[in-house]
């Protein structure tokens, strides 16, 4: 059994920056809202806990707390930010709304003595975000680190294995961030740091190998990495018992089917190809509203999915590419609606199946992409850029059409071509082009023309939660608008769009 490190969030934006800083040192950690029932948590392997920042005070009414057992759990503990003032809070330190907040670079100065800070000089850079400060320390809590501006930015109390930090190891703006989650990992959890991504597929290909022998699965590939991914890790454990599909909705880029099918087949998939494009395009005919447009393409494509599975016949399980920040997401309270995802890794859970095998819900995405890489996965797989389940559809603007579908293909080829010869297409996290049904006058040789503007989206981002527009070199986009407007019959003008998200979304529709 490997070791383990458990992060209690209490509402902090670096939630899953924390688990993942612990995992890149080679422990494995999982992430739980801070109010989770103790006794739904495997504790087994534990070496440790950490408490997450959160955007509340421990002064407001119904502030977040943590179940106090983790307290006799009998291992470190370390507080980050709020995690820290809650802490000190429960064991009766006394913290106060500061004149002045601290946000941003700090200078930090430590207690060399600490073991939290073995390797940190006495004086670096930190990442601060608190109103709130420590004033005064609980009995027999140490302070080992201040700032100018926070008389108590780091506390311990070894007996009680008991650590915090006001600022934020986990941000890359903190100089010694690491080394202090590394000292927390090493030298006060005594945790193994021995977890590697390319050890999780032999055993998860032995876990599902020694639990389902002999069953039948059924897999709806995307042509994406996640379910690409977790159909080749069962198709390793059961070979030929997982029956994958992989439907065309007619709303896929240019050459996507042949480029998806050849490199299922190069890593050995057994999929079985349902090319549904009429049917989807049919029901799609004349509707403009987008989220009548996403509600349509995820209905069919669950119909189409149910029809096939029946006459495969036999699959009692149902293999899904979740990871693990939609595991997270779905145990968050929902933020509005603003747009209705439909993802072939999402069908739902009341169909025919008497269960569903996830094997990737642990992990994120850049591991998902190790772990397709160390089972020999092609890189040209694994590096897709996301793609959205509604395809092209939410890409024209309005009412699709075949003519309007060619338009947005032939351009979005274009880009990713170009993209490629600039060499940037690992750099930007995704990008694509968009029809409108906006016309403009121009002109071609002595030609008047009214044709279409196509919008170009590249943008940048690290989670797809916050975007900015990529800065792209204007050589490139003369180039594309040229190309575009040159190659492709209907296209008059090309336009960069340039919004960040919020408040824009990356997809127009
Ligand atoms: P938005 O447009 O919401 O997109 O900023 C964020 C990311 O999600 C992708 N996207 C989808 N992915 N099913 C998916 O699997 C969908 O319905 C869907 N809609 C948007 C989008 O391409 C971007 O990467």
């Amino acid at each position: 059994m490997k070791d383990k490190i458990v992060v209690f969030n209490f509402g902090g934006q670096y939630d899953q920056l924390i688990v993942r800083r612990v995992r890149e040192n080679g422990v494995y950690a999982e992430l739980y809202n801070c109010d989770t029932d103790l006794d739904t948590i495997d504790f087994s392997g534990l070496k440790g806990i950490i408490l997450t920042g959160g955007p509340q005070s421990v002064f407001e009414e119904d502030s977040l707390k943590a179940d106090p057992k983790i307290f006799e759990l009998g291992v470190p503990i370390l507080g980050i930010c709020y995690g820290m003032q809650y802490m000190s809070n429960e064991f009766g330190g006394k913290i106060e709304h500061m004149d002045k907040g601290e946000y941003g670079k700090t200078h930090l100065f430590v207690d060399k003595n600490s073991k939290l800070f073995k390797g940190v000089p006495q004086e670096s850079t930190v990442w601060m975000n608190h109103r709130d400060g420590i004033i005064e320390n609980a009995k027999e809590f140490k302070k080992t680190a201040w700032t100018l501006n926070c008389p108590i930015a780091a506390y311990e109390n070894e007996e009680k294995q008991i650590y915090a930090v006001q600022f934020h190891p986990e941000v890359s703006h903190s100089e010694y961030g690491n080394q202090i989650i590394n000292n927390f990992l090493k030298d006060i959890c005594h945790a193994k740091m021995d977890w590697e991504i390319k050890d999780v597929a032999d055993t998860m290909i032995k876990e599902i190998k020694e639990k389902y022998a002999g069953e039948k699965m059924i897999c709806a590939l995307s042509g994406g990495v996640d379910s690409s991914v977790a159909a080749t890790i069962v198709s390793k454990a059961i070979g030929d018992n997982l029956q994958c599909i992989f439907v065309d909705h007619g709303l896929l880029r240019k050459n996507e089917v042949e480029e998806v099918l050849e490199s299922y087949s190069n890593i050995g998939l057994n999929v079985k190809f349902i090319d549904a494009s009429k049917e989807f395009l049919d029901l799609l005919k004349g509707v403009t509203e987008p989220e009548e447009k996403r509600k349509i393409i995820g209905n069919t494509f669950i119909k189409v999915f149910e029809r096939e599975a029946k006459i495969i016949g036999g699959a009692k399980y149902l293999v899904q590419g979740t990871i693990y920040p939609d595991v997270i997401e779905s145990g968050k309270d929902k933020a509005s609606v603003i747009k209705s995802h439909h993802n072939v890794g999402g069908l739902p859970e009341d169909m025919l199946f008497e269960g569903i095998v996830e094997p990737l819900r642990n992990l994120f995405k850049d591991e998902v992409r190790k772990l397709g890489l160390s089972i020999g996965m092609p890189e040209k797989m694994i590096w897709r850029q996301p793609f959205p389940g509604p395809g092209l559809g939410i890409r024209v603007i309005g009412d699709i059409t075949e003519d309007k579908l060619r338009i947005v293909r032939e351009t979005d080829y274009i880009l990713r071509e170009e993209f490629k010869n600039f060499e940037i297409d690992r750099d930007v996290w995704q990008y694509f082009t968009v029809y409108t049904p906006l016309k403009t006058v121009g002109v071609k040789g002595d030609e008047r023309t009214y044709d279409n503007v196509v919008a170009i989206r590249a943008v940048s981002t690290v989670d797809a939660m916050t975007v900015e527009a990529a800065d792209l070199p204007y050589e490139l986009l003369t180039k594309l608008s040229s190309r575009m407007i040159n190659e492709v019959e209907g296209v008059g003008r090309v336009v960069y769009d340039i919004t960040s998200k919020p408040p824009g979304t990356i997809e127009w529709e």
